[in-house]
């Protein structure tokens, strides 16, 4: 069997949602595009913001010389100034572009975090329900899944959390806003999260890495703000892109910013550039970094997200379903309805 062992394994266990989203494309041919509803994999309904097709033309119109060529493997400068400068209003920390690296997209993120910081065999956790992937994204890099439970809200329990660390612990993976349950974790929660990693590196002598994804960092309802994972600890990593809030998750363009406060900031620094280069990926597609340059403080239209997810939750408890109300990102995660007499 030309095929590894383990790959046909992940293949088998972990393609379903991919499937279905590949039988979604099949209806859509058969039955018009009108009238199937693809909830499968997290892509965008919304088109992205229009000052992103303004950019695009001008780009277009006023080609730069040297625009497609190669570059650093960290991405361009100014680029990465761009997203320095929303961080740092964002998280509250001055982050110049020496911290911040372009990536493609969140995934390709993760994947160059990972491969740097991972020795054959050390633990990675993440909290149930987590984002499929990341068990694959940790595999890849000879890394151990552990999975730490959360409460009937789908906040991470943090008496769990701090049972499961241990001395091979390297990192913990956090995604607020959530996929698959739209929570947002607030920042009395981050701050403890903040406190018991830092706890435990000093009591085991480690350095434990929280990893935030923060692929849905701009798609928050109801007027909550993000509360930032940078100041509750160090060793903290954002992964995020652009793909759900300019739309744009075909094109993969994303960023890893790590805190300037890290330690050994340079070379962990150095290594993810390093990573990013050999994991193939070389640098973040070059036009995508020439277009969201500008786009730093531009999202797609929260609105048409916030109506989408009060009439689906809306509909959803009336039929029945319990559901925590997501806050953010545009995904529900229901518990099967209670069986009705004319359903049995
Ligand atoms: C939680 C989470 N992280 C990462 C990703 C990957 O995002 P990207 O398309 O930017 O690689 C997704 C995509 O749906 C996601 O839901």
């Amino acid at each position: 069997m030309s095929i590894s062992d383990n790959i046909r394994q992940r293949m088998i266990q972990g393609s379903w949602i991919r499937r279905m989203f590949e039988e979604g494309n099949m209806l859509k041919q058969k039955l018009g595009a009108d009238k199937v509803f693809d909830l499968s994999i997290g892509n965008p309904v919304v088109e992205p913001p229009r000052e992103l097709h303004q950019e695009l033309q001008r780009l277009a119109k006023n080609p730069l010389p040297g625009m497609h060529r190669y570059m650093e493997n960290a991405g361009y400068a100014d680029t990465r100034s761009a997203v320095a400068e929303q961080l740092s209003q964002e998280m509250g920390v001055k982050f110049s572009h020496q911290n911040v690296v372009m990536t493609c997209g969140a995934a390709g993120a993760l994947n160059v975090v990972l491969k740097s910081l991972l020795n054959p065999g050390e633990e990675v956790i993440v909290f149930a329900p987590y984002f499929l992937e990341y068990g694959n994204y940790i595999d890849n890099h000879n890394g151990i899944t552990r999975v730490v439970p959360t409460d009937e809200t789908f906040i991470p329990r943090l008496d769990a959390l701090e049972s499961t660390i241990t001395a091979r612990t390297k990192a913990v993976i956090m995604n607020s806003p959530n996929n698959p349950t739209g929570v947002v974790y607030n920042q009395d929660l981050i701050d403890k999260l903040g406190r018991v990693l830092g706890a435990k590196e000093k009591q085991l002598g480690t350095h434990i890495y929280l990893i935030s994804d923060e692929a849905y960092r701009k798609l928050i309802y109801d007027g909550i703000k993000y509360p930032p994972v940078f100041q509750c600890h160090h060793q903290s990593i954002v992964a995020s892109s652009h793909s759900k809030d300019l739309a744009l998750p075909g094109e993969r363009i994303g960023y890893i910013a790590v805190n300037p406060d890290c330690f050994e900031h340079d070379d962990l620094m150095e290594a993810i550039i390093f990573c990013n280069r050999i994991l193939g990926f070389v640098n973040a597609p070059a036009l995508m970094q020439h277009l969201v340059r500008k786009l730093q403080d531009v999202t797609v239209s929260l609105a048409d997200y916030q109506k989408k997810r009060d009439f689906l939750y809306g509909n959803l408890v009336k039929m029945g379903y319990s559901l925590v109300k997501p806050q953010g990102a545009f995904y529900m995660f229901p518990s099967r309805p209670p069986r009705t007499r004319s359903s049995l």
